[in-house]
């Protein structure tokens, strides 16, 4: 079996065939996924059913393994992975766990993750254990096209600012408010960290936008009501950049894994479009940190 990387045709994605992820990686196999990471950006395995702990191992080889801020969805038995799923735990429909990371309004969903943190994911892994009969895809849009896309006048306006992150007390997205329910009291009100606008990634030196509709609050330091306009220009072109024909959108099945970028140069969001009366249950890895680099035109 040899490693083959499939581009899927869009701006970003491609999978992965030809090697077994229950296993441990060969150091060659595991150096050519991270050089496929970061010209893709996300990368796909599919139809290798994985229990929790091969789950961890695999995510592992690409980064330490931290745990995610939601304790309320952390897997018993390996704290280090997360349940991204719609049921609570005796097998109820949860309202506010099957809206996580999954949006009906594509234009207001595109992030990455754990921007609230000081220094975010490198990236994370999502693997597949129930999913719907149709729908609950996940889109993963380039980041790099958005800065493309983004007028000079205000690419130039933008360069050198910074954007603050909040997961608990973000009030520019009724969803981020929706999500922080369940979030510890300290972890509600913790203080907002700051990014710049306008990232550099650290491997490919390419520049994107940072700052997103789910978890971006406010640029600080200039006027409100400028912040609010730069932000929905940002925004702009971070949807035009997950249109038709640059997006790439997984259609999950059962068995499959997906690995995707938070160094800058990525955006994803789910869709909450599958029947409600159906399971959708993920496990996920948030792997390695990276501190978020700003882009010097
Ligand atoms: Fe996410």
């Amino acid at each position: 079996m040899s490693l083959e990387i499939v581009p899927s045709g869009s701006d970003v994605g491609a999978e992965v065939k030809g090697v077994d992820i229950a296993e441990p990686l060969a150091p060659a196999d595991l150096a050519a996924l991270e050089a496929a990471f970061v010209t893709h950006q996300v990368l796909l395995v599919r139809d290798q059913p994985l229990t929790p702990q091969k789950f961890a191992a695999f995510s592992g080889q690409f980064g330490h393994l931290q745990r995610h801020i939601q304790k309320a969805f952390w897997h018993p038995d390996v704290p280090e992975i997360v349940y991204n799923r719609n049921v609570d735990e005796n097998g109820k429909f949860d309202e506010m766990a099957a809206r996580r990371g999954v949006t009906d309004n594509l234009r207001e969903g595109w992030h990455s993750d754990t921007n609230y943190d000081e220094i975010p994911a490198k990236a994370t892994s999502v693997h597949a254990i129930e999913v719907p009969s149709r729908g609950g895809a996940t889109c993963f849009a380039s980041a790099h096209r958005a800065y493309d896309l983004l007028p000079e006048k205000v690419r130039k306006r933008v360069a050198g600012l910074r954007v603050e992150f909040a997961l608990g007390s973000n009030p520019r997205n009724a969803q981020a408010q929706f999500l922080s329910q369940k979030l510890t009291d300290e972890d509600q009100t913790r203080a907002a960290v700051s990014h710049p606008v306008i990232c550099r990634h650290p491997v490919s030196g390419k520049a994107a936008i940072y700052a997103n509709p789910l978890l971006s609050v406010r640029i600080p330091g200039i006027d409100e009501a400028e912040s609010e306009d730069l932000l929905e220009t940002l925004y702009d072109c971070l949807h035009a950049a997950g249109g038709d024909g640059y997006r790439w959108e997984h259609e999950w099945q059962v068995g499959d894994t997906i690995i995707w970028e938070n160094r800058g140069g990525l955006m994803h969001t789910g869709r909450l479009d599958y029947p409600r009366d159906e399971r959708r249950i993920m496990i996920r890895c948030t792997i390695g940190s990276s501190p978020i680099v700003p882009y010097n035109a």
